[in-house]
C-alpha cells in the first residue's frame, strides 16, 4: 500500500512536465515528430507518420546518400529561408520566426540521425 502511494506520488510529479513536453517540443527529436513528420515522414522518409493524402513523397532526410551530399548550413538555411528560398518544393515553410538557432541546430542534429534509423524501419 506504502509503495502504491510513493509510485502515485510520483506519476503526480511528472505529470505536468510531460503535458510541457508536449505543448512546447523543445529538442529536435520532438520539434521533428510533432512539426515535421507529418510531411517528412517519422523517420525522414515519407512513409509512416506523413499526414494522409500530403503530396509528394518527401524521402530525402532519410536518404543517406543524399545527406551525405549536404553541408549542415544548407539544412539549417533550408529549415529556416523554406524551399522556395532555396529552389526546393514550395510546399515546405521558412521556420526562421518560429525557432530560433538552437532549436534548428537541434533539428539538424536529429535529421542527421535519420539516415542511420532508416535502413530499420
Ligand atoms: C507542409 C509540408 C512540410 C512541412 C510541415 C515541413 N516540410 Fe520540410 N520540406 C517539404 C518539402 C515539400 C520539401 C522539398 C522537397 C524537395 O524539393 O525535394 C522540404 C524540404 C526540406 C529539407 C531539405 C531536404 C532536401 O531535399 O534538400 C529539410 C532539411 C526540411 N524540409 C526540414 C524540415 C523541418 C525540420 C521541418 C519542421 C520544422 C519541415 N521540414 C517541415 C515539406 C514540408
Amino acid at each position: 500500500m506504502k509503495h502504491a502511494i510513493t509510485i502515485i506520488t510520483m506519476l503526480l510529479a511528472v505529470a505536468p512536465v510531460t503535458v510541457r513536453a508536449q505543448t512546447t517540443p523543445e529538442t529536435g527529436k520532438e520539434i521533428f515528430e510533432q512539426m515535421c513528420a507529418g510531411c517528412h515522414g517519422t523517420y525522414g522518409n515519407g512513409q509512416e507518420g506523413t499526414k494522409a493524402g500530403f503530396v509528394p513523397r518527401i524521402a530525402t532526410l532519410a536518404n543517406k546518400e543524399y545527406m551525405d551530399s549536404v553541408p549542415d548550413d544548407y539544412v539549417a538555411m533550408i529549415i529556416k529561408k523554406g524551399g522556395a528560398y532555396m529552389g526546393k518544393i514550395a510546399a515546405m515553410p521558412a521556420w526562421e520566426h518560429k525557432f530560433n538557432d538552437e532549436q534548428v541546430a537541434s533539428l539538424v542534429a536529429h535529421i542527421r540521425t535519420l539516415t542511420n534509423s532508416a535502413e530499420k524501419h
